[in-house]
């Protein structure tokens, strides 16, 4: 388990480090294969599925920028790394190393500063991700990758193509087969029209990547329940639906805190009439413990694959440093270094997990 646990951070960092050097999805590739290979859990849904409430309840924090229109214009990879009990939980962006944010309002305002620092006030989206890490005591550990939601029109001035550019933006994610994609839903819209649903379907049409989340229970009309949706009956995948119930915009008006939220969703699914055999397995808590416990094990049925090409991009680092010439003062050649010491760390930790789980050894 504390191997497993470390995976996640360590694959965070390579992460992390290709972001630096430019190469990230759909970016221009230093290392055009690593990113691609390391397991991501991607966040993607219409605007206002209930996206920013889905990762908000996952971390347990108020924390993103909110609004009408296109308020996520650039990729945010968050990572929640678990820590001991702690004084207090933290953050940190990889744009800003050394400063420690314990006001999460101001995670919040950094988050749209750095947004605008790419974009200027024009309003358009960069493929460049923002890095935010979060450490706590109360969070699972999970790197999620929240993205621009899908649109159909443009607006506040925005180019026509915008549409276009987000659907692509999310597509150059999902259509990667280590992409683990959670499709955001919203309970009182038709699961066929949900534009989560709609793009999964077309990149992993047997669903064996792809997590329904279906968001706003509480608002489906009297009398109706998700039922259909969340045992699999309108729209079949290979991992169960989990619904959450997360704060209404007049909840947030009126500052309803993410602790009494996410009692207020417990409480929902444990006196529904409707869900209540499914409780154990709805809410944000229990997303966020199924999509950590998943990830894990999709970075690690993936080891040999990932094995095979960290080497390969030894190769090539140390090919491009001696190109370089070493020692190089600059900062790309610093990063490149990063990578390759990140890079035998995982490749150690390879080895071990491979000796440790084959007693025998199958080769
Ligand atoms: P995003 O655009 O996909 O990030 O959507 P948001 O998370 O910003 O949510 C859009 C709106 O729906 C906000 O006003 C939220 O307060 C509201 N909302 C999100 N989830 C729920 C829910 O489960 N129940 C209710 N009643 N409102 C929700
Ligand atoms: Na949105
Ligand atoms: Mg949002």
């Amino acid at each position: 388990m504390a191997t497993m646990e470390s995976l996640i951070g360590l694959v965070n960092r390579i992460q992390r480090a290709c972001t630096v050097l430019g190469d990230y999805g759909g970016g221009e590739a230093a290392l055009p294969t690593l990113w691609e290979a390391l397991p991501s859990v991607v966040v993607v849904g219409g605007q206002s599925s209930g996206k920013s409430s889905v990762l908000e309840s996952i971390v347990g924090r108020d924390f993103l920028p909110r609004g009408s229109g296109i308020v996520t214009r650039r990729p945010l990879v968050l990572q929640l790394q678990k820590t001991e009990q702690g004084p207090q939980d933290y953050a940190e962006f990889l744009h800003l190393p050394k400063k420690r944010f314990t006001d999460f309002s101001m995670v919040r305002k950094e988050i749209q500063d750095e947004t605008d620092r790419l974009t200027g006030k024009s309003k358009q989206i960069s493929p460049v991700p923002i890095h935010l890490s979060i450490y706590s005591p109360n969070v699972v550990n999970l790197t999620l990758i929240d993205l621009p939601g899908l649109t159909k029109v443009a607006v506040e001035g925005q180019p026509e193509s915008i549409v276009q550019d987000i659907e692509n933006m999310v597509r150059s994610y999902v259509e990667k087969p280590n992409c683990i994609i959670l499709a955001i839903t919203p309970a009182n819209q038709d699961v066929a029209t949900s534009d989560a649903i709609k793009i999964a379907r077309e990149v992993d049409p047997s669903g064996e990547r792809t997590f329904g989340v279906l968001t706003k229970l509480d608002l489906m009309d009297r009398g109706t329940n998700a039922l259909d949706v969340l045992e699999g009956r309108s729209y079949r995948l290979q991992h169960p639906w989990v619904g959450t119930v997360n704060r209404s915009q007049a909840d947030i008006n009126k500052n309803v805190n993410m602790i009494a939220a996410r009692q207020r969703e417990r409480e929902f699914f444990a006196t529904s009439p409707d869900y209540g055999r499914l409780t154990s397995k709805m809410g944000s808590e229990y997303l966020a413990k199924l999509l950590s416990k998943h990830l894990e094990s999709a970075i690690k049925s993936r080891i040999p694959g990932i094995a095979l090409l960290i080497n390969r991009s030894i190769d090539e680092l140390e090919a491009e440093l001696d190109h370089l010439g070493r020692p190089v003062p600059i900062d790309a050649g610093a990063q490149l270094y990063t990578i390759l010491e990140l890079c035998r760390i995982f490749d150690q930790i390879f080895k071990e997990h491979l000796d440790g789980g084959r007693p025998g050894g199958d080769r």
